[in-house]
Formats: structure tokens, C-alpha cells, sequence
């Protein structure tokens, strides 16, 4: 059957046979080692890109695939997406995307998000320090894993700390997948009026968080960017600066209670550990599952099949990531492999802009909780546990423990 026969385009997003390994039909479509056709909620049927080299061929700097929404051929992730995201920096290519990528980076270098990691440890610590007091059994994702990207966002970007619980408040309605779509649409604009009022003050109370900056320098003095502009960048970082590192902490946490001999060798030196514990943590989960997704500029041959232009492509992270042809024993977790090639945090030009800030986050918080609580475990089976399975982004709905 060719590649491009109707019948062989499954739904997407793809479900998992198994919390813990990419969709079946995604690691198939890898071994076939061609690009598949997949339909996605409008009925179009983008292709699926698999394996590790082929990815890098679609993000990598070739200019031959496009993140911009609006385009036509662009395979949306929802109806809502070119109408939400249409002028957001991050969906667009070349002169709309790079400058306002470089106005947010110098925030987000290895060298700052590193100078954070003292503070990063302390507000670990003072989170560490409160979960008693929260009874048990625990929900770790909501008490820890958010809280902590929650309240070192709020940091750099300069959220005064007593409106912090409202933007934790606003992010847990955000992410949680059984919150109905308008109560998340409200909460969205609640943290965008939250951080205009924020950002107004710091005209004449300016400091040195990004919101300060944006408004005054970017905003006031250069006229690079509308004040909507400015707050419209200062939620975008809030919204991806949290979600995905809280998602990955608590998938962290649960790999470390799954397999105690990789959690042993991580405390035995966190010093040496964290560093490749995080990457392969990434590789493992590789929890950004149904994205990055373009659109082909320019006909362009992937592993001997044509896609044309204007035809949508969806890379698929997790079975990417566990490619054999790249890392050896792929299913495995690995927490001293030194293989770094994972794309966990995308590839190219849009690669993570916060992916600095999040690795300093996750090498962290995992060493430290257990240090902390060394008898901690799952306060339910492990089958009660509720995957994300049909979100963009992949984690746990809760992770109740005890210890
Ligand atoms: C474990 C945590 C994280 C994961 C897995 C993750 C994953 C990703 C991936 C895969 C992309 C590429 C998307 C594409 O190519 O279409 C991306 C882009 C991006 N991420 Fe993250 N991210 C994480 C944390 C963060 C944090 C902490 C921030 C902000 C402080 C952030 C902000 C962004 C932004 C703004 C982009 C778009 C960059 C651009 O287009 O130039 N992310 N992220």
C-alpha cells in the first residue's frame, strides 16, 4: 500500500498502548521509515514525520517548511489556533520572528538561567518546606511540580510576590484538560489584565524583571512593540514557561518512583547526575507529542516521499527520540547516557527559548525532593495514574503520594 492511500491515515493525536513509550502507530510508521499521512480534526491529512534525521531535515535551516498558522496549508491544532496565535512571534518565520526572539533571549541565556540556580534551590527548598503542612496523601503536580516554574517565572519576569497565588491560580486553570475551554479563555484574560495593571505600574516603578523591560525599553523607548504588544509576550512566557517544565517535573518524579536503581544512581552524585538525568528525562518523555508542526514551502523529498508545498507536517517528538539509529537501547531510561541529540526541546530556529531556564529547574527540583522525603511513594496504583494522553503537551493530571 503507498504511503498516501487513504487508508492509512490515523487520527491524530495518536494514543499510547503504554504510559510510558510513544504511540504504537508512530514508532511503526518510524520502522517503515517514511513519512505518513495522518488526518487531523479538520479532516486534512498532514504528513507525520518520525524519525530523528527527518525531523531535523523539517526544523533544521533549510527554509523549506514554515511555522506561520495562518498559512493556508498549515496543519492547525485546533480551529481556534490562527485566529489565537495568528500574530504571536513563535508562529512566524524569518523578520517576524527572529527580532522579538532576540528582545526575549539575553533573559534566558545558560549563563542567567544558571546565575538563577541559587535562588531556583531556595524556592525548592521553601516549597519543600510547606508540603507537610498540605496533609496527606499530596498532589505533587499542583503543590510542587506548577509551583515551582510558577513562582521562578513570576521572578524573572517581576510579578510582585502577592499576586503570585493568582498567577498560579490562572496557570492551574490553564492546564488543567477538565476545566471547560471558557473557564480557561477567562482565566488567559485574567492573566493578561493582571500583568497589564503590572506592567503600567512599572512605568514610573520600573525594576530589573523582563515585564520592566519590555514596557520600557521596548515598548517606551525603542517603539519596537505596542504595550499589547509587551503584555502579549510577558503572558506568552508565563503560559510556555510553566506548563511544560511542571508536566516534565512530575513525569520526572514518577520515572524516579518507577525505577529506584536510576533514582540511586542520580542521589549518589546530583552534583555529576542531574545534568544527564534531565537530558534523558527529556528524551524519555519527550512530552511536546503532537508538535512542532509546519507547513512545506517548497517541494522538498523526505525519505524518498514528496511532500509538496503547501502541505502540512507534523513531527513526532517521542518516536523521534527514541530512534535506534541515534541512541542505543532507545526504550530504556538512562539516567548517565551522554547521548544529547534528543530534540525534546524542539530543533532550529524556534528551538526552546526557555530551555535553560527549565533544565536548572528540573536538576533541582528531582534531587532535592527525594533528599527531602527519601521514603516517598505513590499514595494509589500506578494504573489509577491519569496520563494527558489527547493534550498537546504530555504529563499527569495528578501525582498523589505520600511517604
Ligand atoms: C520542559 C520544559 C519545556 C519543554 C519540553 C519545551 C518544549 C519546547 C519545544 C519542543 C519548542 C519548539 C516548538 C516548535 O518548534 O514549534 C519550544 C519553543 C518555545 N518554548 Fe519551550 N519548552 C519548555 C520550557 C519552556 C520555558 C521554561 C519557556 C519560557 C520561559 C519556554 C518558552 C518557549 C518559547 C517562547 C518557544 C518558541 C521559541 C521560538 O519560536 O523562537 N519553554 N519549547
Amino acid at each position: 500500500m503507498s504511503p498516501d492511500s487513504t487508508t492509512e491515515a490515523p487520527p491524530v493525536p495518536l494514543t499510547r498502548g503504554c504510559p510510558f513509550s510513544p504511540p504504537e502507530t508512530a514508532t511503526a510508521f518510524r520502522e517503515a521509515g517514511v513519512p505518513r499521512r495522518v488526518t487531523i480534526w479538520d479532516g486534512s491529512r498532514p504528513w507525520l514525520i518520525t524519525r530523528h534525521d527527518q525531523v531535523q531535515q523539517v526544523l533544521g535551516p533549510s527554509g523549506r517548511f514554515g511555522a506561520d498558522v495562518t498559512d493556508p496549508g498549515f496543519p492547525n491544532t485546533s480551529s481556534a489556533q490562527p485566529a489565537v496565535e495568528g500574530n504571536v512571534f513563535f508562529r512566524k518565520d524569518g523578520d517576524e520572528h527572529l527580532p522579538i526572539r532576540r528582545i526575549l533571549n539575553p533573559d534566558f541565556t545558560a549563563k542567567r538561567s544558571e546565575a538563577l540556580r541559587p535562588r531556583v534551590a531556595e524556592l525548592t527548598e521553601r516549597l519543600l518546606d510547606e508540603l507537610p503542612a498540605k496533609g496527606k496523601p499530596l498532589d505533587l503536580v499542583e503543590e510542587y511540580a506548577l509551583a515551582l516554574p510558577t513562582v521562578v517565572i513570576c521572578e524573572i519576569l517581576g510579578v510582585p510576590y502577592e499576586e503570585r497565588h493568582a498567577v498560579h491560580e490562572s496557570s492551574k486553570i490553564m492546564v488543567q484538560l477538565s476545566h471547560p475551554k471558557e473557564e480557561k479563555v477567562a482565566a488567559h484574560q485574567a492573566l493578561h489584565g493582571n500583568l497589564s495593571r503590572h506592567m503600567a505600574k512599572k512605568r514610573t516603578e520600573p525594576d530589573d524583571g523582563l515585564l520592566s523591560r519590555l514596557v520600557n525599553t521596548w515598548v517606551d523607548d525603542k517603539g519596537v512593540l505596542s504595550f499589547e504588544e509587551a503584555v502579549g509576550l510577558g503572558t506568552l512566557v508565563i503560559g510556555a514557561g510553566h506548563e511544560t517544565t511542571a508536566n516534565m517535573i512530575g513525569l520526572g518524579i514518577l520515572a524516579l518512583l518507577r525505577e529506584p536503581e536510576q533514582r540511586d544512581i542520580l542521589l549518589s552524585d546530583p552534583g555529576k547526575y542531574a545534568g544527564t538525568a534531565t537530558e534523558e528525562m527529556m528524551r524519555y518523555w519527550s512530552m511536546v507529542q503532537t508538535e512542532p508542526r509546519r507547513v512545506c514551502l517548497e517541494d522538498t523529498e523526505i525519505g524518498g516521499v514528496l511532500i509538496k508545498a503547501g502541505e502540512g507536517v507534523i513531527c513526532n517528538l517521542p518516536a523521534a527520540n527514541r530512534d535506534p539509529e541515534v541512541f542505543v537501547a532507545p526504550e530504556n531510561l538512562d539516567l548517565t547516557r551522554v547521548e544529547r541529540r534528543h530534540m525534546g526541546f524542539g530543533f532550529g530556529v524556534h528551538q526552546c527559548l526557555g530551555q535553560n531556564l527549565s533544565r536548572v529547574e528540573m536538576q533541582e527540583a528531582w534531587p532535592r525532593l527525594f533528599q527531602r522525603y527519601p521514603t516517598l511513594r505513590l499514595a494509589v496504583a500506578e494504573d489509577e495514574l491519569h496520563f494527558r494522553d489527547d493534550s498537546l503537551t504530555y504529563g499527569l493530571e495528578e501525582l498523589p503520594v505520600t511517604w
